[in-house]
């Protein structure tokens, strides 16, 4: 045992007791705590900050493992130390890893609609074992700095294996002279078969999609960051519906007599008004009631009744003073002023309305 050992020991130790105290202590810290809990101030769910806490803890522990075996290769530690030291660690990381799943399920006990409960006091566990760990790291980078003379075996460590030796590796083939090796023992007419190990290329490949699937699981089902499937194709369908009515905005000239539609939303008619009352009233006088134009209150039609009908007398013009419209405004402006003139309210002759002209339609 070394100095680094052993106070890595220590601090693991004192961490999975401070952890355990806290576990101790949460009950009460729950209830007490009534105040915007921190993942709700920094805008997460209490699931969601654990996972990334936990995630961060754990990755510095990785790290202070991982330096910690570097260090102590650099210091050429002796084979059998080395072992000891990783079963100590190692079952103080078990211990460490059990306080926090008990941990996680005696918040869960108070949890209400999110997964995982993550009082303050938890937190404040994380960010303490986290600034330990941070230093311990501090500590060990340190060492590793300190002893220039080893760099050398430093960088024999991390060099990287030759190609060849790496692709052998992942795939264990076997040299075709010792394939004799592997032969089972068994031949039906003249056939044999070698028992191959699986090369561990592809089972790697397999363990990403096994972690991908976690991940996945989570991204989907318990954060529900990502849509699911009904939810993806309304949001599509949605997104597709607002892409169109822009494109129909920006070509007003798809609207035609043919497929023109009737619009009822108050900001079309509000629109609708603002152009009759700017372009045609000086005719048509306000709120349609006929001057030199006709009535545009009434039952009584000149020319076509129906919105197709309105949007062609305005585009192309009539007789006796009525301009077409379409080469002075664009026909979106033309379906909103015939939808507004559409639903004017009956101005009749009584009410100083102009006399009816064409026929009842
Ligand atoms: C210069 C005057 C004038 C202006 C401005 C004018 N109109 Fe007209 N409008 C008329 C006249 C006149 C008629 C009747 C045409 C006919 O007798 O053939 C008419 C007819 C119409 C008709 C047909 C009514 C029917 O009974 O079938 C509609 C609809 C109409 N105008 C809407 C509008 C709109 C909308 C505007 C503004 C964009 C507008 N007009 C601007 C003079 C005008």
């Amino acid at each position: 045992m070394n100095i680094i050992e052993k106070s890595i020991k220590a601090t693991l130790f004192l961490v999975t007791l401070f952890t355990s105290s806290l576990v101790l202590a949460q009950e009460e810290t729950v209830s007490a705590v009534q105040s915007t809990p921190i993942y709700a101030q920094l805008g997460l769910s209490s699931t969601m900050l654990f996972t990334i806490m936990t995630i961060f803890t754990l990755l510095l522990l990785a790290v202070v493992w991982s330096m910690a075996s570097s260090t102590k290769n650099i210091l050429k530690y002796k084979q059998d130390e080395a072992k000891k030291k990783n079963h100590g660690t190692k079952a103080l990381l078990a211990l460490f890893a059990l306080t926090f799943s008990s941990s996680v399920m005696a918040a869960d006990g108070g949890a209400s609609e999110s997964l995982i409960a993550f009082p303050d006091s938890v937190f404040w566990a994380y960010i303490v074992i986290d600034v330990v760990l941070i230093m311990i790291i501090i500590y060990l980078a340190g060492i590793v700095k300190g002893s220039i003379s080893d760099i050398i075996v430093l960088r024999k460590m991390f060099k990287w294996k030759k190609w060849k030796v790496w692709t052998k590796s992942m795939t264990q083939a076997v040299p075709i002279e010792e394939e004799g090796s592997i032969l089972l023992d068994h031949d039906y007419d003249g056939i044999t078969e070698l028992d191959n190990e699986l090369p561990p290329w592809w089972k790697y490949g397999f363990y990403i999609t096994i972690l991908w699937a976690v991940g996945y699981f989570f991204y989907y089902q318990v954060f529900e960051i990502g849509n699911l499937q009904e939810a993806e194709y309304l949001q599509e369908m949605a997104d597709g519906e607002r892409e169109m009515a822009e494109y129909k905005a920006a070509h007003p000239e798809m609207i035609t007599a043919d497929n023109v539609e009737l619009l009822t939303d108050a900001s079309s008619i509000a629109q609708g008004r603002s152009i009759y009352d700017t372009k045609c009233a000086s005719c048509h006088m306000e709120g349609g009631r006929g001057g030199l134009g006709p009535n545009l209150t009434d039952d009584y039609w000149l020319y076509g009744n129906d919105i197709s009908g309105v949007f062609t007398t305005i585009s192309e013009g009539a007789s006796n003073g009525m301009a077409a419209w379409k080469t002075m405004m664009p026909a979106n402006e033309i379906q909103a002023v015939a939808s507004y003139v559409m639903q004017l309210p009956d101005i009749t002759v009584a009410d100083g309305g102009k006399e009816p002209q064409g026929d009842l339609k």
